[in-house]
């Protein structure tokens, strides 16, 4: 059974109940076997009516499974008090060859894998994500960036690319340089103001694609700003990327919190180490007199992290600096090396270095280490 996320209310866990029921009454193929007694549903998420679930299969069962996984969200979607249902087939891990600790091997050319996660978005994610995978890059190391948000690509803009990616004679996209980042993202491909209507087996489809059909090459580490929420395509790329940890981007304020909370209970239940909570936008910054006012009740992540057990990272300003960075194309790791805002990304990029335990692949030199 999976136990209830913590911070769950009463209601969704009463409503989780009740969908469980409702799915041990869609039976696999050939069979009367329902899924809950199967054992089938996997990493459930109930929030607000909103339902999100894996089911296990075979990676050879998927054809067959399709039609189950419909009538699944179907039934899910028929128990009164749901709102919406997004349901996906998941392949079992297998530790066989050509797996890393159990999990399949995307991205194989790369070291290490460190997602960058919040529960909504918003927060900071995506400039936390850009000034991290710099300062990683400053500090020596090979690193690519995946913008994995297909919803709301920002490393374009971030990272200030506006090209085109061009092609292997093997078909495979070559990432863009930016900063000593290799990037690659579906803004690239797609213009970022393009509505997108995405159903879940395209988010996977084009999630594999920038993995997969992309020319990496030898990474020391990747950093993936990872979609906002607790959904499929978060559940999914936590399952079949080989994540080396998740750093959980979270406001002071109570309600990011709560969704921080969300997304460490899903990296834990996939077994992703969370490497730790950053504090965006803890406290303002004055860029007249350099005053630092706490206009949010500060210093909640830090009592979250502490509750949660996992460790606190860093503690970002609110400054416009960053904004005006990011939203630039420069982040302020480069724009403004020798700010106090640099120093605290250089000094997450550190804390995550010495998590994950990355060593350069070639001998360039190493600073702050
Ligand atoms: N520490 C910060 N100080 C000032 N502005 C910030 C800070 N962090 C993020 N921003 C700004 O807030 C907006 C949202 O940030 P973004 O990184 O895109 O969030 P997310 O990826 O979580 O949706 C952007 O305009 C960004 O420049
Ligand atoms: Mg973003």
């Amino acid at each position: 059974m999976t136990p209830p996320i913590s911070g769950a209310s009463s209601d969704s866990q009463a409503l989780e109940a009740q969908i469980r029921a409702a799915l041990d009454r869609v039976t696999l193929p050939q069979s009367s076997q329902g899924l809950i007694a199967a054992g089938r549903i996997d990493g459930m998420v109930v929030r607000e009516g909103n339902v999100v679930f894996g089911i296990t299969i075979d990676p050879a069962e998927a054809a067959v499974m399709e039609p189950v996984r419909r009538a699944a969200e179907q039934a899910a979607l028929a128990v009164p008090g749901v709102k919406s249902v997004s349901a996906v087939l998941t392949a079992e891990r297998s530790a066989g060859p050509g797996t890393k600790s159990g999990r399949p091997t995307l991205l194989p050319t790369v070291a290490q894998v460190i997602a960058v996660a919040s529960g909504k978005g918003g927060v900071g994610k995506s400039t936390t994500a850009a000034n991290l995978a710099v300062a990683l890059a400053q500090s020596g190391l090979k690193v690519g960036l995946l913008d994995a948000d297909i919803f709301g690509p920002s490393a374009p803009r971030m990272m200030g690319l506006t090209a085109r990616p061009e092609m292997t004679a093997d078909r495979k996209l070559i990432p863009l340089q930016a900063h000593g980042v290799a990037v690659m993202s579906i803004g690239f491909l797609v213009a970022e103001d393009n509505a997108m209507i995405w159903r879940g087996p395209m988010v996977m489809g084009a999630l594999e694609q920038l993995m997969r059909d992309v020319a990496w090459g030898p990474l020391d580490v990747m950093v993936i700003d990872m979609p906002p929420g607790t959904g499929d395509a978060q559940l999914t790329i936590a399952q079949r990327v080989p994540l080396a940890g998740a750093v959980i981007v979270s406001t002071p304020q109570d309600i990011a919190l709560l969704d921080a909370r969300r997304g460490i209970a899903m990296f834990r239940k996939v077994e992703v180490p969370i490497l730790g909570i950053v504090e965006n936008m803890s406290y303002f910054l004055c860029p007249n007199c350099g005053h630092r006012a706490d206009i949010f009740s500060h210093g909640g992540a830090h009592k979250e992290a502490e509750t949660m057990g996992v460790p606190f990272l860093a503690e970002i300003p609110l400054e416009p600096a960053i904004r005006e960075a990011a939203d630039g194309g420069t982040p302020v790791v480069v724009s403004a090396p020798d700010s106090q805002s640099a120093a605290l990304y250089r000094g997450l990029a550190d804390k995550v270095r010495a998590q994950v335990g990355t060593a350069p692949r070639a001998a360039p030199t190493i600073r702050g280490l």
